[in-house]
């Protein structure tokens, strides 16, 4: 089928989430297609941040601790997470990040099943839970094997009564591949292995069920899908049936059943507190509250639906428009196996991107050859997808990504 500019107009007027748009400040022209990596500025975060600054901060000072219930933002936040991610209350605390809260998580897990040695995970996951299964294990207090396994869907067979916990992304960050959920955390119980969910690109994307899934843990972060601003405060799911003997390698005050008692000795306190470690940023929490916000009155589902749609529209013009220039989506090809991102294999994908981006079409790049684009229901529209393909098409049409400009390389990619 020929897809037209007036098809996706269409669309996008009879697109029950259009309005919501403008629960968001978005640049006129702007088309951005990183939320994948850091969501948008919700309309009403600087005046949240700016009044918990000026009358929490400013005049109540230290009596908001209790007043304005800063102690307690955690789990409060927390809770309102779980709505999201399928969880019931008291099993979620926002804190720290995710590569901290990975930490936790496996400790607790290896901690729980300690009459196995292994950890096991996809090789293609993100750096940092490779990176914290390594840290980890080096301070278990026993012999831990790491197994990394190749490929999408095998994980399952590696699953044995040497493994005590399986890591697992949710949706791979360059491939945008969804794993199984359920099946595969069936699977892991079957075999008697623990189960860490990383939620990072599905959290606020798509309907996660905790819960009903059986999870044991799980971590992700609050500044993607769910817009809580740069660097906001992470999340960690700990299921209820964990909580009495998952121990905490950050054994810090806030994870202390009376942490004013300021006694000497740790003791644990019961429930998902016991996550906490320290101090946390208050206002960067408030980022995460107005993010959260964001998702006020709105079914996942329906987010669920236009993220496929809107993933499938920039896959069938990819081909419709740029079919000529050697691009290779790398994404799954059924639209129930993908995230709600799209990755693009094009060996000077990195100067696309920046050409793109000079037109006001914001993806990013991975190494070594991927452009990623990322499809946020919330704020992105069907003609907004048909105008990037055209930005996209044009560059490669015209070769202006040739210009030495875009090969400069910044830190950030
Ligand atoms: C899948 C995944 N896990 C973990 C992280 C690391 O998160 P943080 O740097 O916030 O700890 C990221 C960051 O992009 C990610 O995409």
């Amino acid at each position: 089928m020929n897809i037209s500019k007036q098809d996706c107009i269409a669309w996008d007027q009879a697109d029950p989430l259009r309005d919501y748009r403008n629960r968001f400040i978005i640049e006129p022209g702007q088309i951005y297609l990183d939320g994948n990596s850091l969501g948008v500025l919700p309309a009403h975060t600087s005046k949240k941040i700016e009044n918990t600054i000026q009358y929490e901060w400013g005049v109540d000072l230290i009596k908001s601790w209790n007043k304005a219930g800063w102690f307690e933002l955690a789990g409060k936040l927390g809770d309102r997470m779980g709505e999201l991610v399928g969880a019931a209350p008291d099993q979620i605390v926002v804190c720290d990040n995710t590569t901290i809260n990975l930490f936790k998580a496996i400790h607790g897990a290896l901690g729980i099943n300690r009459q196995r040695n292994k950890i096991i995970a996809h090789k293609g996951d993100f750096p940092t839970d490779l990176y914290i299964i390594e840290g980890a294990a080096a301070n278990a207090g026993r012999e831990i094997q790491i197994e990394l396994v190749e490929g999408e869907t095998t994980i399952c067979d590696h699953f044995s009564d040497q493994v005590a916990v399986a890591i697992l992304s949710h949706v791979n960050y360059k491939t945008g591949a969804l794993m199984d959920m359920e099946e595969i955390t069936r699977r892991a119980h079957a075999a008697g292995v623990l189960v860490v969910w990383d939620l990072c690109h599905s959290a606020g994307a798509l309907a996660v069920e905790l819960d009903k899934c059986h999870v044991d843990f799980a971590v992700g972060c609050s500044y993607k899908y769910l817009n809580g601003g740069p660097g906001a405060p992470a999340f960690i799911y700990a299921a209820k049936q964990h909580h009495a003997t998952m121990t905490q390698p950050l054994s810090g005050w806030w994870s202390h059943a009376n942490p004013f008692d300021f006694s000497h000795q740790y003791v644990p306190a019961n429930g998902i507190k016991r996550m906490l470690s320290g101090t946390q940023p208050i206002l960067s929490l408030c980022g995460v509250s107005t993010g959260l916000d964001t998702f006020h009155g709105i079914q996942m589902d329906e987010v669920r639906k236009k993220s496929m749609a809107l993933c499938q529209l920039f896959i069938d013009l990819v081909t419709q428009r740029c079919g000529n220039y050697g691009l290779e989506i790398i994404d799954p090809i059924h639209a129930e196996q993908r995230g709600s991102h799209v990755s693009v294999a094009f060996e000077q994908g990195y100067s696309v991107v920046q050409a793109m981006i000079e037109q006001g079409v914001t993806g990013d790049f991975r190494a070594p050859n991927l452009m990623r684009f990322g499809f946020t229901p919330l704020y992105i529209g069907y003609e907004q997808v048909w105008n990037a393909i055209e930005v996209l098409g044009d560059c490669l049409q015209r070769e202006v990504w040739k210009d030495e400009k875009y090969d400069r390389r910044s830190l950030v990619t």
